[in-house]
């Protein structure tokens, strides 16, 4: 797991259990309540904390295991394995593997979770207080860290503020680079002990 970038980690697998069956039982990576305008989110697995399937029947039903919300992941592969394929031929039996190398999970975030950061400056010069929560990777740290001086550069005055840049496309659109209307919303209470 340490050598020529580490090793891969099985997060989910999608499975089509009945092609036939249009949002029906079985189709949890979209909509298992039938095709509907009154249910456009459908089972909302992509986005959600659910966990369902076991590893070895990643090829003969849907899989997601808790490492798909959790690990901080940089790259993405992909393996397509025909259905019913025993584990030890998946990657013999793959029509498909491939991956990517950029790193682009990880540096779309431009952050990384669980850590707390202060005195950070932005791409600017423009100094920050506190990034609570994560340690930047990037210097678009006007998105993510509170607090400041008086004096933001870019776009002046539009980042100057306690939450500098967490509206920059928009408040609480939670796209791009806003952030989300809880988080913007949400007033930060900082304790000591
Ligand atoms: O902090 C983001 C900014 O530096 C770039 O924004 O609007 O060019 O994507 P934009
Ligand atoms: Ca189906
Ligand atoms: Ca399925
Ligand atoms: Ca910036």
């Amino acid at each position: 797991m340490t050598t020529r970038g580490g090793g891969w980690t099985l997060v989910a697998s999608v499975h089509e259990n009945n092609a036939h069956g249009k949002c029906t039982v079985g189709d949890r990576w979209s909509s298992q309540q039938g095709s509907s305008p009154l249910y456009p989110e459908g089972d909302g697995n992509w986005a959600n904390n659910n966990i369902f399937g076991s590893a070895v029947g990643s090829t003969s039903d849907d899989y997601k295991n808790p490492g798909y919300y959790d690990l901080q992941a940089g790259d993405l592969s992909v393996w397509h394995v025909p259905n019913r394929a025993p584990l030890r031929k998946w990657r013999d039996l793959a029509i498909l593997r491939y991956h990517t190398e950029t790193g682009f999970l990880s540096s779309e975030a431009e952050f990384t979770a669980g850590f707390v950061q202060f005195r950070v400056f932005n791409n600017e010069k423009a100094p920050m207080a506190l990034c609570s929560g994560l340690k930047v990777t990037g210097c678009n740290t006007e998105h993510h860290c509170i607090g400041g001086g008086g004096f933001f550069p870019e776009g002046n005055p539009r980042q100057c503020g306690d939450f500098p840049a967490f509206d920059w496309n928009g408040y609480g659109t939670h796209q791009s680079w806003s952030t989300s209307r809880e988080m913007i919303g949400s007033s930060v209470l900082l304790f000591y002990r």
